[in-house]
């Protein structure tokens, strides 16, 4: 076990510092440094394989790190196992009993530490209040759906009162529909049990609506910790601006500072510190084109498809092809102008961006 450090400390709650892991000599994560605040919701998003579920067994002390170490309330607690750490864990799999009733499973860790049956039978009211399941005490887990398993899950995780929750994907059985409803309930869960979350997702959509903030790992490594809206609207990297949403990646020249021209035509932009007329990639959000007379582009409307409340286009433009959202009616077929504004113009290259990392 590593020595603890001897002067006070005042960072998170839980801190990764320079953790690095291989299986059978193969580097699966790679000096991994980032700190959870108390209550505070952490999302890791990456895609599979990238290795967040590592990552996170090393938090709750099922797998131990190569090297580096782990903090949580300014203590090491490497080497201490997952019980003794006041960490809990939502797997993937929720891994409830099913033979028993849903009281029990929640009252099941709540036994083995011998609390009174008065001060259970309140904790466990309090988790199935929480979790919007009041009065399904009785009910078999097989009868559940698997929403309300998800819960109970996620009760039985609660009523140990722990500094710090793990979730690994615990919404990716769902169906879209109870997704997006148990991201809205999570959310508010976490807010109401006043607990530090930290959420694996490979869904940027799901990691950019629950969290405070966000890490964007990438074969093992970090590519970029920010808010939710700084991770969309200013990617770091080319891996992230590809990862979270659908953007336009657009070859581009560096003109001088606050110009850059792509697609044949020149465009202010808020972007400065770039080598002067070298290659960069341009990043446009579909939603952040501006369709119509007087635009600097001109393009033709591939194909046009109707999503909820937007359209969205596939515009060639030279021999590019753009995404556009709109709200406006547009039909396939005819021609249009686009032009875009320097606020919502994104300039990045390889090198800059491997220095940010
Ligand atoms: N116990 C293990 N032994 C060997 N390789 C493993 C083990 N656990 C995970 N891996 C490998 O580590 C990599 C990352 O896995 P994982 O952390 O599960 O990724 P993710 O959760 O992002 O999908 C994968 O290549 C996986 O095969
Ligand atoms: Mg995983």
């Amino acid at each position: 076990m590593i020595e603890q450090p001897t002067e006070a400390r005042q960072e998170g709650l839980v801190e990764l510092h320079d953790i690095s892991k291989a299986f059978d000599g193969k580097p699966i994560l790679k000096d991994i440094n980032f700190s959870v605040d108390k209550n505070q919701f952490l999302t890791i998003l990456g895609p599979s394989g990238c290795g967040k579920t590592t990552l996170l067994r090393m938090i709750g002390g099922f797998e131990e790190p190569d090297s580096g170490t782990i903090f949580l309330n300014g203590k090491c607690i490497n080497g201490v196992s997952p019980h003794d750490r006041n960490i809990n864990t939502v797997f993937q799999k929720y891994s409830l009993f099913p033979h028993m009733n849903v009281y029990d499973n929640i009252a099941f860790g709540l036994k083995l530490k011998k609390q009174s049956a008065k001060t259970i039978n309140k904790k466990v009211k309090d988790a199935l209040k929480l979790v919007s399941l009041s009065g399904f005490e009785k009910r078999s887990i097989e009868a559940l759906s698997g929403g309300e398993q998800q819960r109970v899950a996620i009760a039985r995780a609660l009523v140990m009162h722990p500094q710090v929750l793990l979730l690994d994907e615990p919404l990716s059985a769902l169906d879209r529909r109870l997704r997006l409803d148990m991201q809205r309930e999570l959310k508010e869960i976490q807010v109401k049990a006043g607990i530090t979350f930290i959420y694996v997702t490979h869904d940027q959509e799901e990691a950019l609506t629950m969290s405070d903030k966000v890490i964007v790992l990438n074969n093992g490594a970090i590519q970029q910790i920010d808010t939710p809206d700084n991770i969309y609207n200013e990617p770091v990297n080319l891996f992230v601006a590809d990862f979270v949403g659908t953007n336009n990646i657009i070859d581009g020249r560096f003109i001088e500072d606050h110009r850059v021209s792509f697609l044949g035509a020149e465009f202010e932009c808020d972007d400065v510190g770039f080598v002067k007329n070298s290659r960069v990639h341009v990043i446009i959000r579909p939603e952040d084109f501006i369709l119509g007379e007087g635009g600097k582009l001109s393009g033709h409307i591939r194909s046009a498809a109707f999503k909820g409340m937007v359209n969205e286009l596939v515009v060639l433009v030279e021999d590019t092809e753009l995404i556009v959202r709109t709200t406006t009616h547009y039909v396939a077929g005819t021609d249009v102008f686009l032009d875009v504004i320097p606020f919502n113009i994104h300039v990045l290259t390889e090198e800059k961006a491997d220095e940010k990392v």
